[in-house]
């Protein structure tokens, strides 16, 4: 297989800081409607960066379930990316909407969403998915599937005619960024970049820039 000849020339929008909103959370949603408009598959899937206590970074994709000031996700607190986070809130996310030729970086800061809001999310979901953030130690090896799958039958028991309640080791987090860049593909690799910055996760002002490709 030859790879170093695969090549995409984007030529589907343009980005110009006069035509985008001031606030970068107004224009990642203006984005993402765009992006659901669209069909994009997976449009909330994000691949989230954390840091571990050994600094080295790692990457996994996760799915956008609430926007708000913050770029809200559901995980279980125990994960890998869980004990990344007790260590260093600093995290990063991006989008990459392939269809519309769209890159969106976000940085900041990772807090736990409140137990109320845990709990509307976990509320929410098929009761499939409750039982399965009850059934999996996420992160942890496992002997092999049958053992998980057992797992999963001892909780489908134990909840057996009950309401399956959120466990508390399974929540959202939130992260704050103060960084967000959006990139629009152009044709020859002359792409746009806006970037918005703001000196703490606290500051309402966001210095907009744009950056060389
Ligand atoms: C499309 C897609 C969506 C995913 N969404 C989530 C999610 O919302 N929450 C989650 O914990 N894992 C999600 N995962 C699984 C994660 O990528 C990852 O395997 C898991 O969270 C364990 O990561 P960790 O060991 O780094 O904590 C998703 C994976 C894919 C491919």
């Amino acid at each position: 297989m030859k790879i170093d000849d695969i090549r995409t020339d984007y030529r589907k929008g343009k980005l110009d800081k006069d035509s985008i909103d001031i606030n970068p959370i107004k224009q990642f949603t203006i984005w993402l409607e765009q992006t659901v408009t669209a069909d994009v598959d997976e449009p909330t899937a994000m691949t989230l960066s954390t840091v571990n206590a050994e600094n080295y970074p790692d990457s996994r994709i996760v799915l956008l379930k609430l926007i708000d000031h913050g770029f809200c996700f559901f995980t279980n607190y125990h994960s890998q990316k869980g004990q990344d986070i007790d260590h260093n809130s600093k995290a990063s996310l991006v989008f990459f909407w392939k269809p519309l030729e769209r890159q969106v970086r976000v940085r900041g800061i990772i807090e736990k969403t409140s137990a109320a809001e845990s709990d509307a999310y976990f509320n929410s979901r098929p009761s499939g998915s409750r039982l399965g953030a009850w059934s999996s130690n996420q992160s942890q090896q496992i002997a092999s599937r049958q053992v998980l799958e057992n797992q999963e039958q001892s909780f489908r028991e134990k909840f057996a005619g009950q309401e399956i309640t959120r466990p508390e080791h399974w929540g959202g987090y939130r992260l704050i960024p103060d960084k967000i860049e959006f990139w629009q593909g152009r044709p020859s690799r002359m792409h746009d970049r806006i970037c918005y910055q703001r000196s703490t996760i606290a500051d309402a002002n966001w210095q907009i820039s744009r950056l060389q490709p």
